[in-house]
């Protein structure tokens, strides 16, 4: 049996189905095939949504456990039922999974469950989770395979005592000991709600700071604030190896630039390094389709691969590894497929750390500029000098904005404090309006928000914030 669509979209992720989303509703004929038995991807299912859901939770429980006294609330000392809190966390993932579903339906997405391959440039051919097979002719095959975790070698992953991020977000009580592999995003934000919840928390890292590819001085800010809470960063060093055993992991651990190697003990380890594409089963290579040197399918502006009629989006090419990334890929893809434009510019996407507080920036970073012999002014502002900020007993951390000298557009925001994340949004629409700082000065902020601290790094930007 075979069935004809405009376009088949391999792999339901945030790139894959908000593709077909997009392009069912601009009237194209749409499916959408995907093997883990559930849509959103490793976003939805093992990603962002599940880890976000315990970051509320162990942010709620540390509130209570350390906070509620300042605000003169008092309670028993408070206890985490860990079960529940995965329940909770389960069923958070659940509707949204639905969710998407449902939104399938109503655009008349065609939902294919299976594993897809592309056997030419217009036929995908699936193993359904059922059994059998299934054809599917298309004018279109869009890849959006997403991304696995790189493995550490020497370090073998087991989901129970070695974990990746998956595994870390399924754990049947609190680790005592956990050692964190990498002081990137997973790392520090699955790392916050182990401690949260009462582990002990040692993050190794490779390089001698914490979230490289951020701005430093972020950075910098960020590691003080974590350590402070409680997380104990060993940066500089390297994990060689690994050995389990039933009461634990001993992993050897070895200064980066070489030394003498040490052995760190813990109950469980997770191997937080990155991740990278993921292209195996789909018959790439068959088809002669290329990858770039790091495994990436290479696109064109279009993002047309080296054969005409087959796409790629999101974590499986090019540009920031980011669900939503992903989907403006998709959505641009979908509407060029169309017959309209669509573009993505990744120097505008926004990385957000949802720790407490979170960590959020967009364009720039001072020292890209500087690499870049480009004249900038910085605007800064505490949160400590904002009055929401005050009144919510979270002060730590500031807003700064990088502006460039010669065209007064902003060039880029960094963020650590509360709500970092959302306030973000702000400034990366000011920047995809080609806004100066001045533009965001002059716009009327409410009081007391959060959200006047943008405003006032603007207005640092020029010299003339108020309330500093
Ligand atoms: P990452 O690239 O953010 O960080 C990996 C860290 O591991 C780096 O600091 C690196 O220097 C370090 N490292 C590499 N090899 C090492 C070694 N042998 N020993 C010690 N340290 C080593 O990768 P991460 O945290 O695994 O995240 C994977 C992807 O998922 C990223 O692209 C990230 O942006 C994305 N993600 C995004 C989230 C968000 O937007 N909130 C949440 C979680 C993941």
């Amino acid at each position: 049996m075979s069935e004809n669509y405009d376009i088949v979209v391999i792999g339901g992720g945030p790139g894959g189905y908000v593709c077909a989303i997009r392009a069912a509703q601009l009237g194209l004929k749409v499916a959408c095939v995907e093997k883990r038995g559930a849509l959103g991807g490793t976003c939805l299912n093992v990603g962002c949504i599940p880890s976000k859901a315990l970051l509320h939770s162990s942010h709620l429980f540390e509130e209570a456990d350390k906070h509620f006294d300042t605000h003169g609330i008092e309670i028993n000392t408070p206890k985490v039922n860990l079960a529940k809190m995965m329940a909770r966390k389960d069923k958070v993932v659940d509707s949204n999974v639905k969710g998407i579903e449902f939104l399938f339906k109503k655009n008349k997405v065609t939902y294919v469950k299976g594993a897809g391959e592309i056997v030419s440039a217009t036929e995908v051919k699936v193993a359904l989770l059922d059994g059998g097979e299934e054809t599917l002719n298309a004018k279109n095959i869009v890849i959006a395979t997403g991304s696995e975790v790189t493995p550490l070698p020497g370090v073998e992953i087991d989901e129970k005592q070695i974990v990746s991020s998956t595994g870390a977000l399924e754990l049947s009580s609190v680790p005592r000991k956990l050692v964190v592999i990498g002081a990137g995003v997973i790392g520090l934000e699955l790392g916050s709600v182990w401690r949260r919840l009462g582990s002990d928390v040692t993050v190794i890292e490779y390089l001698d700071r914490i979230l490289p590819g951020m701005d430093g001085e972020l950075a910098k800010q960020t590691q003080r604030i974590f350590a402070k809470q409680g997380l104990d960063f060993k940066l500089g060093h390297k994990v060689t190896g690994a050995k389990t055993a039933k009461g634990g992991v001993k992993l050897s651990v070895e200064p980066s630039k070489g030394g003498d190697a040490e052995e760190i003990k813990a109950d469980v380890v997770l191997v937080a390094i990155g991740r990278r594409p993921f292209v195996t089963g789909l018959g790439l290579d068959k088809l002669g389709v290329e990858l770039d040197d790091r495994g990436r399918v290479k696109t064109d502006e279009y993002f047309q691969t080296n054969i005409q009629g087959i796409f790629a989006v999101g974590d499986a090419i090019a540009g920031p590894m980011l669900a939503h990334k992903a989907e403006e890929d998709g959505v641009a893809l979908a509407e060029m497929i169309a017959g309209e434009a669509g573009h993505v510019d990744y120097g505008k996407v926004p990385g957000v750390v949802y720790t407490w507080p979170e960590v959020a920036s967009v364009g720039k970073t001072e020292e890209q500029l500087k690499d870049e012999g480009v004249d900038y002014s910085v605007g800064k502002f505490p949160f400590t000098a904002n009055a929401r900020a005050k009144a919510m007993e979270s002060t730590e951390g500031f807003v700064k904005i990088l502006e460039d000298k010669k065209t007064h557009r902003v060039v880029g925001c960094h963020i650590v404090g509360p709500a970092a994340g959302d306030l973000i949004a702000e400034v990366v629409l000011a920047m995809e309006y080609g806004a100066s700082a001045e533009d965001i000065a002059r716009t009327c902020h409410a009081h007391p928000a959060l959200g006047e601290s943008v405003k006032e790094a603007a207005m640092a930007a020029d010299g003339r914030a108020i309330h500093m």
